[in-house]
């Protein structure tokens, strides 16, 4: 049986992840405070109402959970906007070549994202039909590091966590995979992904064998 594949998407099938951070930029600034570069990687992986808790935590600021929601659909409205100006162009290098390559082996795929807009940004991009199951931020209860949104792509394909690779780029991310039981292929920097089976710079890079051939040792 070939191993599965599962993939995070922000930052591993879209180049989202700068669009996100700057959304929360500019909501900290509407707040009256600068978020520091040094938040890039905490806020990656993460739900939204749990990144804009840490976004209110850095900038000292108390608010009414009514309040928080408000706060939170400004940011994914604005979020929105900013991914309409650049619609394609945020696939990622190498992501269309290496999911047509899994097809053609004939390699199962899921998406296992922390993302609610997952789902539609996906078949917005034409990307849906490449995978088994979607699952989002809006199927589960836990954020990531907890592994539930790997486990039920997992459950989804029928396959155990152990014939699964997920794809990750975030620590949240790849803490999860491990914790979940999965192979984990980091994709991004290998100091700050040092958890991960192995890491590879982008999807572009990615060979199913080699990894295949890693992974079991
Ligand atoms: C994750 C991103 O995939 O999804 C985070 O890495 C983002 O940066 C999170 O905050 C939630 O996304 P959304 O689209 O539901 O606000
Ligand atoms: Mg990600």
């Amino acid at each position: 049986m070939k191993p599965a594949c599962i993939f995070d998407m922000d930052g591993v099938l879209v180049d989202t992840a700068d669009y996100h951070f700057e959304t929360w930029r500019r909501l900290a600034e509407k707040l009256g405070f600068v978020l520091g570069d040094n938040m890039r990687e905490q806020l990656k992986g993460i739900s939204r109402m749990a990144s804009l808790a840490i976004v209110l935590e850095y900038g000292g600021i108390k608010v009414s959970e009514n309040e928080q929601k408000k706060l939170a659909d400004l940011k994914n409205k604005w979020y929105i906007e900013s991914l309409d100006e650049v619609s394609h162009k945020v696939v990622l290098p190498g992501v269309i070549n290496f999911l047509h390559s899994l097809r053609e082996m004939g390699v199962e795929c899921a998406v296992g994202s922390a993302s609610r807009n997952a789902a539609i940004t996906l078949k917005s991009l034409e990307l849906d039909d490449l995978f088994v199951s979607i699952v989002d931020g809006n199927d589960v209860i836990h954020t990531k590091p907890n592994p539930e949104v790997f486990k039920n792509a997992a459950r989804d394909l029928q396959y155990k966590e152990s014939d699964c690779i997920v794809f990750e780029d975030s620590q949240k991310g790849v803490k999860a995979a491990k914790e979940g039981g999965f192979n984990c292929v980091g994709i991004g920097d290998k100091n700050s992904l040092k958890a991960a089976d192995i890491v590879i710079s982008g999807l572009e890079a990615a060979n199913y064998s080699h990894i295949v051939s890693k992974m079991k040792g």
